[in-house]
């Protein structure tokens, strides 16, 4: 396990909950000095109190630049710069297109992609000062490789993700600052346990590892492209998925 992550100042946007509080849980056991944002700052505390090693909680709302631009300034004080962001807040409420309103469009759109936009453009004033910047996006399989009834919102805002990615990453590479994405399959979180247990037995049941993964199976992978040995890494993409989106019929799976 790598240990280069001692002493760094990381972000973890979405980290009170689920995958981000798992990405947070890793990071911080790697020796990092993690910073929770979240817009219930009980529960970032909290998270950041579970998690301990210097862990602690900012309230932030990705749909807002000046909230963010504040959320990531206190971070700054407290932790001097910011050297990682792990920008994982997001949400997935299902509507299908025939039923979908604009607002409902809108909200999932100003959360995972315009808020992947904020929390971005926010921490590469922090980030340009580090020798060893780091961004990691969290998407999704959903979207850049599969679909699924009920989130043509959220499956375009998962892909648009990675073709922000794309030139972000040529743009900001002058800094010496990476930008790459994990691509998490069925993770169970929160936000998925408010699917339903049916949808997470039928999940699982499409899964070739036949369980849904846990926050840490994502959380190592973040841990990887935030790592300093992932230094020449940009751009790109790890699927982490327990190989769902590989069988190409039921049959496959028996
Ligand atoms: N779970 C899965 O199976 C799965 C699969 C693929 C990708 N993902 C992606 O993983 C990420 C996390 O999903 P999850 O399942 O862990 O979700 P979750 O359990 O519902 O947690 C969501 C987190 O995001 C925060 N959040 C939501 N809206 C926010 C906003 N506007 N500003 C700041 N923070 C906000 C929440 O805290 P507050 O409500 O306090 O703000 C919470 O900390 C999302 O980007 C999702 O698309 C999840």
């Amino acid at each position: 396990m790598t240990q280069s992550l001692k002493g760094r100042s990381v972000v973890v946007t979405g980290g009170s909950k689920g995958i981000g509080k798992g990405i947070a849980r890793v990071l911080a056991l790697s020796g990092a000095k993690v910073a929770i944002i979240a817009r219930h700052l009980d529960q970032a505390e909290a998270a950041a109190a579970e998690i301990g090693h210097r862990a602690f909680g900012v309230v932030g709302d990705v749909t807002s630049l000046a909230s963010i631009e504040n959320a990531f300034a206190t971070v700054a004080a407290r932790n001097g710069s910011i050297d990682v962001l792990c920008a994982n807040a997001g949400i997935f409420p299902q509507a299908r297109l025939e039923d979908m309103t604009s607002d409902q469009w809108d909200e999932v759109v100003d959360t995972n992609l315009k808020g992947t936009f904020h929390a971005v453009k926010a921490a590469v004033p922090y980030l340009k000062t580090s020798d060893q910047g780091r961004i990691v996006l969290t998407s999704s399989i959903t979207g850049p490789v599969t679909g699924f009834p009920g989130w043509s919102h959220y499956g375009a805002t998962k892909a648009g993700q990675l073709g922000f990615m794309r030139t972000a990453c040529i743009e900001l590479a002058k800094y010496g600052i990476t930008v790459n994405a994990v691509m998490p399959g069925n993770i169970v979180t929160e936000g998925l346990a408010g699917l339903g247990e049916d949808y997470q037995k039928t999940m699982a049941a499409s899964v070739p590892l036949k369980r849904l993964g846990t926050v840490e199976d994502i959380g190592y992978a973040a841990l990887y492209f935030a790592s300093k040995e992932a230094g020449y890494v940009t751009g790109q993409t790890i699927i982490v998925d327990g190989g769902q989106i590989l069988p190409e019929s039921l049959e496959a799976l028996a």
